[in-house]
């Protein structure tokens, strides 16, 4: 998988691999909270995501979005129903997924390229075979010069950038994203967004990012999943129709911030 090429739409189809790249199909969750406390996180939901769209989740905090994408992961069990990746029941973690959360995680005693190429040593891969990619993803988030800086050496931004070239350095076909600027302020998120959306359409994974903030979604989304409260499930599937490659400026445009406002008296109005 690691030699894999980058998966292109058409590259993914000629492949014969499903157009329904994702497919989550009346999935549930109930967490045992204490003895016979239980808390349904997700309520049977459905939905797919096409190979190489990128699609949020867009839903208020606890309302289970990160359990939703835990479960694509991999990294926990449906109470009921099944999530198929690539045309395969997922049971286990698949290498192939990429993840990344809000916390970066880097090593602290480890240089950003260290860090990037960090999956190749826990996989005990011959590391020397990927330094140049590393140091090429680094370069295109704007890192050249810091590859030999550790962690606190960095701002905030930058070591999410370093988390970015991370989760991609070993060629994910899916990429799956809990809030990874929300710990960011304003200004550093939308340099983020715009690093992101230019590594998307550069790589062009499958991309499934979970958020609360509407315009983050609107602005990075081929679509936008909203989610109810808890216990979540898809309530709106909304289609984003600005051409790519998307300029920060968009979201000053009157199309974007119908949308935007559309969402938002769903979210207001959204339903237990
Ligand atoms: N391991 C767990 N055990 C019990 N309850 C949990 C666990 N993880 C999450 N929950 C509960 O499930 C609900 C959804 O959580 P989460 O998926 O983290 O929401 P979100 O990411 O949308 O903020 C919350 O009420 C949370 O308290
Ligand atoms: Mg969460």
């Amino acid at each position: 998988m690691m030699q894999a090429q980058i998966a292109t739409p058409a590259a993914v189809a000629a492949a014969g691999t499903p157009a329904d790249y994702v497919v989550v199909e009346a999935l549930r969750k109930v967490y045992n909270a204490g003895s016979r406390q239980q808390v349904e996180a997700v309520a049977p939901t459905s939905f797919t995501v096409k190979a190489g769209e990128f699609v949020s989740l867009l839903g208020p905090s606890g309302c289970g979005k990160s359990t939703l994408l835990m479960m694509i992961a991999g990294l926990d069990a449906p109470s009921q129903g099944s999530i198929s990746v690539a045309g395969r029941a997922m049971t286990t973690p698949r290498a192939e997924t990429g993840i990344m959360f809000q916390d970066p995680t880097l090593l602290p005693w480890k240089s950003a390229l260290e860090n990037v190429l960090f999956p190749f040593r826990a996989m005990n891969r011959p590391v020397d075979k990927y330094f140049d990619r590393a140091g090429a993803l680094l370069d295109q988030v704007g890192l050249h010069g810091f590859h030999n800086h550790k962690p606190r050496q960095l701002s905030g931004g930058m070591r999410q950038r370093v988390a970015i070239c991370r989760a991609l350095v070993y060629e994910p076909d899916l990429l799956l994203m809990d809030e990874p600027f929300s710990a960011l302020d304003a200004i550093t998120r939308d340099e983020m967004n715009l690093v992101l959306m230019q590594m998307w359409e550069e790589h062009h994974r499958t991309a499934l990012f979970v958020t609360h903030s509407i315009r983050e979604a609107v602005y990075l989304s081929d679509r936008v999943l909203v989610m109810s409260r808890r216990p979540g499930r898809i309530i709106e599937d909304i289609r984003i129709p600005f051409a790519r490659p998307r300029a920060l400026e968009i979201g000053e445009t009157p199309e974007f911030n119908e949308i935007c406002g559309y969402l938002r008296s769903k979210i207001e109005h959204v339903p237990h």
